[in-house]
């Protein structure tokens, strides 16, 4: 076991355990010798210069010197809650995840994030919001990392970089800090029609959230449930807010971020500390594990794509509560680190190429970002289930590892930390065939679509929400300074809609654009789109 453990925040949901910081009523040395005098450095004579010997100073001025980490690649501004997720049960029959039995309880920690600006921008910025959820279950972690988009940009995990490198402030000046109307970004959409999708709903009020309380979230991918029996389904994640989803228009979020810039930060936390706890049910759209991965014509692998609620509906699983303020930003919101890889028996991942990337890139990106490798022994990322994971040594190692062999077999430890006791469940690597095929960088011809998914969005849109879709787009793309990109992507908008394209083109004084032409894959939404059906098991 390891050190003694208390509950910084006293929480009863979950807050990190951890050995207290700071002790005693004296202020201490990093050693825990007392000192006296902290306010003034050991000089020689009141007016002489400063001491090498004063360590003290040393230490106090070397470790503030040191304070900083970097901050997240991506996803570097946010705020965080912790919460307890109670199980309706209704997900048993699908999944052998104990976090979905009935009124099973688990502790989370979830934080919500923008994903350009850097740590100090403003909250109210046009972009997609990070909602990242960490359940400490009792057969381990499960983090569900997701955003309040139902889709991403790209299709493949080896365009991030370059979606990324787009998006973020452009080199020469670091301007913007946070918003997308710049040309390196519109030249990145404007050469790639998988980026509409994503890009029409940034350029919705779903751009503009009023409150992090008042957004969706949604896994994005498609993930498979193993239920108890083995048998198997595909689900898309889920979460509803209780308080229904809320934006503000653009001329709102320009006076909001100017007049407070931590307005969505500051209304999680008041919200909270008020007793208002935010609340949203996790749901799962469920679909047969096909041969082909796909759902009435729509490919599940996909990440620009949907599966309208009307042809799968959201079936409610579970009810997340947010009840508790961090203690302390730095230890909790800072330092906690989601990974798509922390899955737990009866949820796995699929063949996604975006996801498939993402398990390589957070576990990598986090021995950076957290100084090596050992971030899972601090307090907020730490599972609440027992671990054994004969991981040994590495830069900030705080555990004093008992025995002789850490390695197996062995037969001088004592033990198997791998045989597992016939009550436990162990974490299963689905078997599933793979394609013999020849190694290729090629996409499948099913990602070739790219505007029917895009146009269904935006038909599903009411009149006033297509004003500000319009709207923004003319006021982003009229930031952009080269006409070529502007035209190109107006093609792009009168592929998806031919009024879009026209009202974007009049707002920018440009004439009425032709429609990119429509890859050969392109399909009509009514014709996609013709068995309304329901998959959830009986
Ligand atoms: C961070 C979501 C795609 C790399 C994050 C965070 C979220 C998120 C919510 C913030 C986590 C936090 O609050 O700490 C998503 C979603 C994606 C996606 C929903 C697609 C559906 C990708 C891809 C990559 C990637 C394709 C790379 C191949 C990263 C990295 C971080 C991050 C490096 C920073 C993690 C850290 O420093 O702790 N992502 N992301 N993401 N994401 Fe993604």
């Amino acid at each position: 076991s390891g050190p003694e453990t208390v509950t910084p925040t006293g929480a009863k949901t979950g807050a990190p355990k951890t050995a207290n910081a700071q002790q005693g009523e004296y202020l201490t040395t990093a050693h825990g010798a007392r000192l006296t005098n902290s306010d003034q450095s050991l000089k020689a004579g009141a007016r002489g210069p400063v001491l090498l010997q004063d360590h003290h100073f040393r230490e106090k001025i070397s470790h503030f010197d040191h304070e900083r980490i970097p901050e997240r690649v991506v996803h570097a501004r946010g705020a965080g809650a912790h919460g307890v997720f109670r199980g309706y049960g209704t997900a048993s029959k699908i999944s052998q995840a104990g976090v979905f039995a009935k009124d099973k309880e688990t502790p989370v920690f979830v934080r919500f994030s923008t994903v350009l600006g850097s740590r100090g921008s403003g909250d109210l910025a046009r972009d997609t919001r990070g909602f990242s959820t960490k359940f400490y279950t009792d057969e381990g972690n499960w983090d569900l990392v997701g955003n309040n988009m139902p889709v991403f940009f790209i299709q493949d995990a080896i365009k991030f970089p370059d979606v990324i490198h787009a998006g973020k402030p452009q080199p020469d000046r670091e301007i913007p800090q946070a918003q997308s109307a710049h040309d390196t970004f519109w030249d990145f959409v404007s050469l790639h029609t998988e980026a509409q999708h994503h890009t029409l709903w940034n350029m919705s009020d779903r751009g503009i959230p009023r409150s992090f309380r008042m957004m969706e979230g949604f896994g994005v991918h498609t993930f498979r449930l193993i239920a108890e029996g083995g048998e198997t389904v595909l689900v898309k994640f889920h979460w509803k807010p209780r308080l229904g989803v809320h934006s503000v228009t653009w001329e709102e979020a320009q006076l909001i971020n100017g007049a407070d810039p931590d307005f969505h930060r500051r209304d999680l936390a008041d919200a909270i500390e008020a007793g208002a706890f935010p609340q949203w049910e996790l749901g799962v759209q469920v679909f047969e594990d096909n041969d082909d991965q796909t759902f009435q014509g729509i490919d599940l692998l996909d990440p620009t794509k949907i599966v309208p609620e009307e042809l799968a509906p959201v079936e409610p699983i579970g009810l997340m509560t947010l009840d508790k303020n961090p203690t302390n930003f730095f230890a909790e919101t800072e330092q906690i680190a989601f990974n798509p890889n922390n899955l737990v028996p009866g949820i796995d991942v699929t063949n996604d190429p975006l996801l498939q990337g993402r398990l390589f890139s957070y576990l990598d990106t986090q021995i950076s970002r957290l100084g090596g490798p050992n971030w899972n022994q601090l307090p907020i990322n730490r599972s609440h289930a027992p671990v054994n994971d004969m991981l040994r040594d590495g830069m900030h190692q705080t555990a004093v590892h008992g025995g002789v062999a850490p390695y197996r077999p062995n037969s001088l430890d004592g033990g198997n930390p791998f045989e597992t006791p016939a009550d436990a469940r162990p974490f299963i690597d689905f078997p599933q065939p793979v394609a013999a095929s020849v190694k290729e960088r090629k996409r499948p011809q099913s990602f070739e679509d790219h505007f029917s998914h895009p146009r269904l969005f935006w038909l599903s849109l009411s009149e006033v929400e297509r004003e500000h879709t319009a709207q923004a787009y003319a006021f982003e793309l009229g930031k952009c300074w080269d006409e070529n990109i502007r035209v190109r992507q107006l093609r792009h908008l009168a592929a998806i809609d031919p009024d879009l394209g026209r009202n974007v083109a009049t707002m920018l004084g440009l004439p009425e654009p032709e429609p990119t032409e429509a890859p050969a894959k392109d399909v009509e939404p009514s014709a996609a789109f013709t068995q309304v059906g329901k998959t959830w098991p009986t």
